[in-house]
């Protein structure tokens, strides 16, 4: 039987606050699956992230140049109203762990009543990679700990620029 043609476009959205290789890892599985894969970086200022969204967009733009099929862009209001705009049909996300599951399982069925066109595509997240978060890589390097390995050299020189050095 013949493939059917198709031009898979998927979001992946997220805060990447910073990227780690986690984010990098699960984009690396979205490529072999999709044709274009738009990295959607959440404008969301009132968890006062560290770095601007700007910041977010370049780390990844240079995390992902690489790529051909990938691009960066970020967004504000609702994730399945920028699907559509971006004519995507599939939201991309991943799972680390099966305490993910509640909060993307709820985002998931609320995105499907807001879009039922637009399906939520879950991939699980490397092993290697299941423990890191944005959140941890934050604190951990804050508190002086060591960093190497969950965030690509570029993101590991911006954080210490911004954070003070730990103790
Ligand atoms: O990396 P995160 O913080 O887990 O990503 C969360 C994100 C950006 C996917 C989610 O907060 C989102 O989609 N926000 C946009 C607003 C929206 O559509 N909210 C309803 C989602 S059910």
């Amino acid at each position: 039987m013949a493939a059917t043609p198709h031009n898979l476009v998927a979001l992946y959205p997220g805060t990447f606050d910073p990227l780690t290789y986690g984010h990098l890892d699960l984009i690396e599985r979205g490529v072999r699956v999709v044709d274009r894969l738009i990295v959607a970086v959440l404008r969301n200022e009132q968890k006062s992230p560290l770095f601007s969204v700007e910041e977010r967009m370049e780390m990844l733009a240079e995390a992902t140049r690489k790529y051909d099929s990938v691009e960066i862009e970020c967004f504000d209001g609702l994730l399945v109203d920028f699907a559509r705009r971006k004519q995507a049909t599939v939201i991309l996300r991943g799972i680390r762990a099966i305490s993910d599951y509640e909060y993307e399982l709820q985002m998931a069925l609320m995105n499907r009543r807001l879009a039922p066109s637009i399906e939520t595509m879950f991939m699980m997240a490397g092993e290697a990679y299941s423990f890191i978060s944005s959140r941890l890589v934050k604190e951990v390097f804050g508190l002086g700990g060591e960093i190497a390995g969950l965030v690509p050299p570029g993101v590991e020189a911006r954080l210490r620029q911004r954070l003070p050095p730990g103790p």
